[in-house]
């Protein structure tokens, strides 16, 4: 059992959501004003990317300051209405606390780099191997995961970009930093913190060149990862909150320790493995179709390995660092609305909390950029010239950018069919998706069979069916290769989950007898006693109580 299995949270991308004062750049009192849309929606949680002071190299994450927000997005004063406005509707917000690094520009870094020895303890500086780096990691934007700084004569670690270095977890004052951090915003009435690539804070002692791959096995779910969560979570007094650590290329056996509430580390974890499926040999940047059946093997280990250890998986397809989930396992085109229904059912039905990230719940699709000029991304931007040199042509490598940009997800929030899609009356800081028109909240409120109808009902079940919450899980294999199929259970209650990732009927091998159920929900007209195979896309929930 987990404290939040009911409960649906909401991802805003803050500076895509709605623009309310004509900047271009989305900001709090957007959101405030958008509170009423999320509430009929049926939320739970709202889940705020960073907002705090920030050069915004990479859109927040690169913050300066944890305790002030960036006046590009507001004042203090907006994040006190937007906490207590929500917590009338009964919507608790939640912040992401980027916690692995800073901002270069944070003023520890800044004392770091005038040599004051205090500061440089905070972070990660080594002295040059052979006159080079101290290894030969990556930084996952590309290049080195080392900066040299010529007047110290010492390199920093920073395993994304330049401009946001890893904090040095080994020592407690950065340790006492965070907690009083998260102190200073639970007094404001957060209710709730999602942990950015928290499986990588802790480094090991000594650090080495990595002869098999980019130096992420050392520091992947590190040595002491698990005592500085639990220290950081329960010192600091959160212990109450709803918690999520977004945990890069981590593993099954660290995720049951990081959620199982025994442990008392987070309420539950993001993993990515589900959403590699269309990488090339594991290349994010090599192009290939999503293979099905390594997506339904991997949903099966994590949903009955995690239900075996007790822990606790965040369901989600799309987040600001993803492409939109319809473009790429659904079909975006002719069968748009049915396809991002079947993904969303796929999802909310599964053991674990569901997380839908803003625009997935009106079908948003992918940018479609075609110039590079289009792009704000700054690891979409190293990796074009990566590419490049690599010997890629100009238009492959806006190719894969179009398929794989982070940008896919970070287009602004649709509106309705006017001026910039109702983001913004000024100039939008990236350029809104053509296709607007068509695909916008206001269209989707009016149309009762729409994709936005459909996710708020799929919220609605999950509170209403205790077999959707709690019950457990396991996955049918003896199905299509492209169908995706489970069953719940609990007590004398039943429930199948059929979904179909083709754009082509799908022949059962065996037909199901489904007399005696009741379909909760279903994406098409369509509905059986017998089910003997499954339409494009098709998405069908069955259940019955004996
Ligand atoms: C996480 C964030 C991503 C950010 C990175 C570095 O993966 O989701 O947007 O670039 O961490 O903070
Ligand atoms: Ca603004």
């Amino acid at each position: 059992m987990n404290r939040f299995s009911k409960s649906t949270v909401y991802q805003i991308y803050v500076k895509s959501f709605k623009d309310s004062n004509g900047d271009g750049i989305g900001d709090i009192k957007g959101i405030t004003s958008s509170l009423g849309y999320l509430s009929k929606l049926g939320v739970d949680y709202l889940w705020l990317t960073p907002f705090f002071c920030s050069p915004l190299n990479d859109n927040g994450y690169d913050i300066s300051d944890y305790y002030n927000v960036d006046p590009v997005f507001g004042t203090m004063s907006d994040v006190e209405e937007l906490i207590s406005e929500a917590e009338k509707l009964n919507i608790g917000i939640m912040f992401d606390m980027v916690f692995n690094h800073t901002s270069t520009s944070h003023e520890w870094f800044k004392r770091a780099l005038a040599g004051e020895k205090e500061y440089m303890d905070y972070y990660i500086f080594r002295s040059p191997v052979n006159n080079s780096e101290p290894t030969n990691w990556v930084s996952k934007f590309g290049g080195s995961a080392w900066e040299y700084v010529p007047t110290l004569n010492k390199y920093y670690l920073h395993l994304f970009d330049v401009s946001q270095a890893d904090l040095n977890w080994d020592n407690p004052k950065v340790r006492e930093e965070m907690k009083k951090i998260l102190r200073f915003w639970k007094g404001k009435g957060v209710k709730g913190f999602r942990f950015d690539v928290v499986n990588l804070i802790s480094k090991p002692e000594k650090l080495e060149n990595d002869f098999e791959g980019d130096g992420r096995r050392f520091y992947t779910d590190g040595p002491r990862v698990h005592e500085y969560i639990k220290e950081l979570v329960n010192d600091s007094g959160i212990g109450d909150c709803i918690t999520v650590g977004e945990m890069s290329s981590t593993s099954i056996d660290n995720c049951i320790k990081y959620s199982n509430p025994d442990e008392h580390e987070l309420s539950m974890t993001f993993s990515f493995h589900h959403l590699k499926v269309d990488y090339k040999d594991g290349n994010k940047w090599e192009l290939m179709k999503p293979d099905i059946q390594k997506l339904k093997s991997i949903f099966a280990q994590w949903q009955e390995k995690m239900q075996e250890g007790n822990g606790w998986n965040a369901l989600f397809w799309c987040n600001h660092d993803q492409p939109r989930a319809v473009s790429r396992f659904g079909d975006d085109k002719k069968y748009r609305d049915r396809s991002a229904k079947m993904l969303a059912t796929a999802i909310h039905m599964l053991r674990g909390t569901p997380y839908i990230f803003q625009g997935e719940e009106i079908g948003m699709t992918n940018a479609y950029f075609t110039d590079i000029a289009m792009y704000r991304d700054v690891e979409s931007l190293n990796y074009y010239k990566i590419l490049m040199e690599n010997g890629k042509s100009k238009e492959e490598a806006l190719k894969i950018l179009s398929e794989r940009s982070r940008d896919n997800g970070r287009t602004v929030m649709l509106w309705n069919d006017r001026k910039n899609a109702g983001f913004t009356e000024g100039t939008p800081w990236i350029d809104v998706n053509k296709n607007y028109k068509d695909i916008n909240v206001e269209n989707s409120l009016e149309d009762n069979n729409s994709i936005c109808h459909y996710y708020k009902k799929l919220i609605a079940l999950r509170k209403k069916y205790r077999i959707i919450s709690d019950g457990r899980v396991k996955i049918k294999i003896d199905v299509p290769e492209n169908v995706f199929a489970y069953e719940r259970s609990i007590d004398s209650e039943k429930m199948i989950v059929f979904t179909n990732f083709s754009d082509k009927t799908e022949k059962l091998q065996t037909p199901i007898d489904l007399n005696g159920y009741e379909l909760i929900i279903s994406n098409t007209d369509a509905s059986y006693n017998i089910l003997t195979e499954l339409e494009p896309y098709e998405a069908l929930v069955y259940y019955k109580n004996k």
